[in-house]
């Protein structure tokens, strides 16, 4: 089992959840490096992606293609995997127009050179599951979207698990777009290996307005007995 990762470039936060140890890896894709404001282009890409990678080493960071056609996306691949032995390739389970091209590459990449791939944007269990016969070392589901589409984000990732298990296929199971914090629980309980959330849902998991109430009530009693130890010095 592997826990939590953080969906987000936002270095801040980055370091924020990793000095409390509860993050085991960070997840990013081009829509979130975009809405980080990340100037530069691709070299831009580069510099900020090595900074996450240095900083949660040896922790894994999956890193997205933004190249789409086939010979482009594999020097992306790469390229991108040698910027730091931490980091995996995100690959689409196919292009925008259902190009079948995508799987091949990411057997090529996992069996021949020795790459990492985390095949992403997938919305149902066959997906995942050919992406992980394929050798996928992270199959990504994207429950969030599943949900929105109306349907059940849950029984898809326990059908992927039992599946997985039964042909102890190794890929683990990603579930990402995360929409509200009662998602993170419900999909490890389906059966996910890895949730990867937003840093505000981490927050929202970890402060409860009883556990403020309880703790102010304690920082008022302590208060009185330092005190009383004052008053007892004099
Ligand atoms: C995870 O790896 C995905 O990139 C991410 O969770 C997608 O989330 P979205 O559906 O909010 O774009």
């Amino acid at each position: 089992m592997s826990g939590i990762f953080l969906d987000s470039g936002d270095v801040s936060e980055i370091k924020k959840f990793q000095a409390m140890g509860i993050i085991r890896g960070v997840t990013t894709n081009p829509s979130i490096l975009v809405k980080q404001g990340i100037k530069g282009g691709l070299p831009g890409v580069h510099v900020h992606c090595i900074q996450i990678a240095k900083l949660i080493d040896p922790l894994p960071l999956s890193v997205e293609v933004t190249n789409n056609d086939p010979d482009g996306m594999k020097s992306q691949a790469l390229e991108f995997s040698k910027w730091a032995a931490n980091i995996n390739l995100k690959i689409p389970i196919h292009g925008p127009n259902g190009e079948l091209e995508n799987l091949k590459l990411v057997h090529e990449l996992e069996s021949f050179h020795k790459v990492r791939v985390n095949v992403t944007a997938m919305m149902n269990v066959q997906q995942c599951f050919l992406a992980a016969m394929a050798g996928a070392t992270y199959v990504s589901l994207f429950g969030g979207r599943i949900n929105d589409m109306g349907y059940d984000s849950c029984k898809e990732i326990s059908r992927l698990r039992h599946l997985l298990d039964e042909f102890k296929l190794p890929a683990q199971i990603i579930v990402g777009s995360c929409r509200e914090a009662l998602n993170i629980m419900e999909w490890f309980e389906a059966g996910a290996h890895i949730v990867t959330a937003p840093p505000k849902f981490l927050e929202t998991l970890i402060i409860h307005p009883h556990s403020k109430e309880t703790v102010s009530q304690f920082v008022k009693d302590g208060a009185r007995l330092e005190d009383w130890k004052v008053r007892e010095a004099k």
